[in-house]
């Protein structure tokens, strides 16, 4: 079986995060997180993967190569320019052989896409759609369905007060080919907004899946901090606990770090530091004489001088927070930063470098 994965977005929402490192590049406990989503279609026994991608598309050709390393076979195909969530599909077509997987290249879940599959099975219709329900559904995609399943109406993003529906569309379907066929070719088309209502008012149906798995769109900085502590906590299982995690776990000393943590490789952390709780140190991150750091997320070759503090927040690759500089909650900030010492980056700050 076949799938393709979405990942030509530019992750607007995660800048400066994705300036440097597309959405699907960006890691879930140290690993891509695409690479976590691309283990998931093997073990469901899919291995034949199609990315349409656009944006920054070698920073993920050059990580995954030909699949191999994953016994997997993957394909890229580049859009020069971005072709839309039906227009990427369509633009794949050829290399579709039969009833295909679709996901959204950002969304973590632990849905299980075998009982996906036989739900199709089992309906023979145009496709299915898993749903998840949501307290507020008007950022996403709502999906009204009779009893048995049968989708009426799609409604991307409405208004919070329209919205017909509190379940939403989840991003992963399973479409039979002939979908293809109601996709025009050479035009950015949305399959939320366009493809999707055409099938509602034809024919043939589209049914919908509503499970109530772990899953968590990862387009935003507060909602990849949230994933990471629902790992943590247990409710999207990864085989991640509370305690002291990581490979570089040892580098944990005295009472340094407090759990839970997960700490990568060639990592160094003063013993009189303190990291936690809920904090992922990237590979090759260095952690001064009592510094502090909780509630964040800090990418490869982070250095933390003595005495900085940061909480709440996202610190890309190859930054150095300064001596007793102060980073508060909700802040991002981008590859190669330089928080000077002393210095204080306010709450839900995003700063990019030069
Ligand atoms: N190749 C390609 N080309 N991929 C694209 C393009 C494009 O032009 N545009 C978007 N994508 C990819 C993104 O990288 C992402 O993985 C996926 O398509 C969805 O795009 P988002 O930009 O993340 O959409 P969204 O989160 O606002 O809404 C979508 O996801 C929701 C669930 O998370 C919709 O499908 C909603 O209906 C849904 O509820
Ligand atoms: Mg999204």
């Amino acid at each position: 079986m076949q799938a393709v994965v979405l990942v030509g977005g530019e992750g607007t929402r995660l800048r400066p995060l994705t300036l440097e490192t597309p959405k699907p590049m960006v890691p879930i406990m140290n690993v891509p997180f695409l690479e976590r989503t691309l283990v998931r279609l093997k073990e469901a026994g899919i291995d034949d993967v199609i990315l349409p991608a656009g944006y920054l598309p070698a920073a993920i050709s050059s990580y995954f190569g030909d699949g191999a390393r994953l016994g997997l076979s993957i394909k890229y195909v580049i859009e020069e320019t971005p072709l839309g969530t039906a227009g990427a599909i369509k633009n794949v077509a050829q290399y579709i052989t039969g009833p295909f997987f679709v996901l959204n290249g950002d969304v973590l879940t632990s849905l299980d896409l075998k009982k996906m599959r036989a739900v199709h099975e089992e309906k023979r219709g145009l496709g299915v759609l898993h749903l998840i329900r949501v307290a507020d559904p008007s950022a996403f995609g709502c999906v009204v369905h009779e009893n048995n399943g049968k989708v009426t109406a799609f409604v991307e993003k409405p208004k919070r007060e329209e919205a017909p529906t509190n379940e939403i569309n989840a991003g992963t379907y399973l479409l039979d080919p002939a979908v293809l066929d109601l996709i025009p070719a050479g035009r950015m088309v949305s399959i939320e907004r366009e493809t999707f209502p055409l099938i509602v008012a034809g024919p043939r149906p589209l049914y919908a899946y509503t499970t109530d798995d772990y899953w968590i769109d990862l387009g935003s900085p507060a909602a990849y901090l949230s994933a990471h502590h629902n790992v943590f906590d247990g409710a999207m299982p990864l085989g991640i606990g509370q305690g002291t995690n990581g490979p570089g776990a040892n580098a944990c000393e005295a009472n340094s770090c407090v759990p839970p943590v997960f700490i990568g490789n060639r990592v160094r952390i003063a013993p009189d530091a303190r990291v936690g709780p809920y904090v992922v140190l990237g590979d090759g991150c260095t952690i001064g004489a009592g510094a502090s750091i909780r509630n964040s997320v800090l990418w490869d070759d982070v250095a933390v001088e003595d005495g900085a503090r940061i909480d709440g927040s996202i610190i890309a690759s190859r930054t150095t927070v300064g001596a007793h500089a102060v980073v508060r909650t909700g802040s991002v900030i981008g590859h190669g930063g330089d928080v000077a010492s002393g210095s204080e980056v306010e709450e839900n700050a995003r700063v990019t470098a030069g």
